[in-house]
């Protein structure tokens, strides 16, 4: 870099030009360089023309920002996220039971929930698409043959009290409309929205077949929804659920979402115990064959981790608290 001060001095308004303009152009590229459906990413300005590439924290996986980023990948962002936060105390085994469904999973390189599921110990169980566990826990001798697909989401809440009901079909249409611009869902995967007030259930089904390559997937959709009406939005910089039927505005409570496989689930029932991942509840839908395990994730507002139960099949009872 030895210049003579000659030279220097005379292009030195030119250097600076060129200098202002690198770190303004640098700061502009970076400035917008955000991944607008996934603020769990990493994102450089690494493609021609400034253009962002993102990767999923925890994984490096790259994500497409233009569509919903897959469930596994943001569990294990917001594992690697909690990891990283060394000023804070870790909750003994004890305390918690993790009705979140929250553990730090394996993705493949598509982003899906591996089959099986392992923790750091050498436990071991398989999951169905949305990552919810669907056998007994075994040792790392346990095969999970394939990724049992849920072809079925409930989502039960209630909303906020309001002066009158909404009506039906405009709240039908309006949270289609939510599905379908908010998580991109195509409105034929919402197959139901029932209302008896305050409790609305919307009903995704998706089943492999109808499911085209770019379509988003409803076990993604639940969950950007679930975060979004806990008020923890995946999206980034995009403000909070902001729903109102005929400009009544709809504020929604935390769901409780039943998943159904296209296979029945595998569990022996004398070996449930406490402790789970996900409070189960087993229902037999009349049009099902066989017995139906729907896990329940929910995570009550008040912080409190709801306890583990279990029921006989042929029911479908909640608790009161519920
Ligand atoms: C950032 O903004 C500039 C100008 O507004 C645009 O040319 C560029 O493509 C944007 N980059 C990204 C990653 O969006
Ligand atoms: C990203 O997702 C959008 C919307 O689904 C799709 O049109 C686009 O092709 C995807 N891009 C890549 C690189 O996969
Ligand atoms: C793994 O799971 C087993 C059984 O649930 C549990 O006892 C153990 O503490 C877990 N280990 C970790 C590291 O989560
Ligand atoms: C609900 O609104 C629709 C039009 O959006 C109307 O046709 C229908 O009568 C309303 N139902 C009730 C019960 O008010
Ligand atoms: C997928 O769903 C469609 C429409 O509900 C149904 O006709 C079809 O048989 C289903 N396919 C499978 C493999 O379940």
């Amino acid at each position: 870099m030895a210049r003579g001060p000659g030279l220097a001095l005379r292009s030195l308004p030119l250097l600076l030009l060129l200098l202002l303009a690198a770190m303004t152009g640098r700061a502009a590229a970076q400035d917008n360089c955000t991944c607008a459906t996934n603020k769990m990413t990493l994102c450089l300005p690494e493609y021609p023309g400034g253009r962002c590439q993102c990767r999923a924290l925890g994984t490096n996986i790259e994500v497409n920002c233009s569509s919903l980023t897959s469930k596994c990948l943001l569990l294990k962002a917001r594992m690697s996220a909690r990891k990283s936060g060394r000023g804070l105390v870790r909750p003994s085994e004890h305390a918690i039971v993790d009705n979140d469904g929250l553990y730090d999973p394996d993705c493949d390189h598509q982003g899906r929930f591996k089959a099986r599921q392992c923790n750091q110990t050498s436990v071991c169980w398989c999951v169905n698409s949305v990552g919810v566990r669907r056998t007994d826990k075994g040792d790392q001798s346990l095969q999970c043959d394939e990724l049992v697909r849920t072809h079925h989401i409930l989502i039960d809440l209630r909303h906020r009290p309001t002066d009158r009901a909404f009506n039906h079909s405009d709240l039908d249409a309006e949270l289609r409309r939510l599905f379908r611009e908010r998580y991109l869902l195509p409105p034929r995967f919402v197959a139901a929205v029932h209302y008896e007030p305050p409790t609305i259930q919307i009903e995704l089904r998706q089943n492999a077949s109808q499911k085209a390559p770019g379509d988003v997937d409803i076990a993604d959709v639940a969950y950007y929804f679930e975060r979004d009406v806990k008020g923890e939005s995946v999206f980034s910089g995009r403000s909070g659920l902001d729903v109102s039927v005929r400009g009544q505005p709809l504020l929604m409570e935390p769901p409780l979402i039943f998943y159904l496989d296209e296979k029945p689930p595998q569990f022996s029932m004398k070996r449930l115990t406490s402790g789970l991942v996900a409070v189960i509840v087993v229902v037999v839908l009349a049009l099902v064959a066989g017995v139906a395990v729907l896990v329940i994730s929910n995570w009550r507002r008040s912080g409190k981790y709801r306890k583990v139960e279990i029921k006989e099949m042929g029911e479908l009872r909640r608790e009161p608290s519920l």
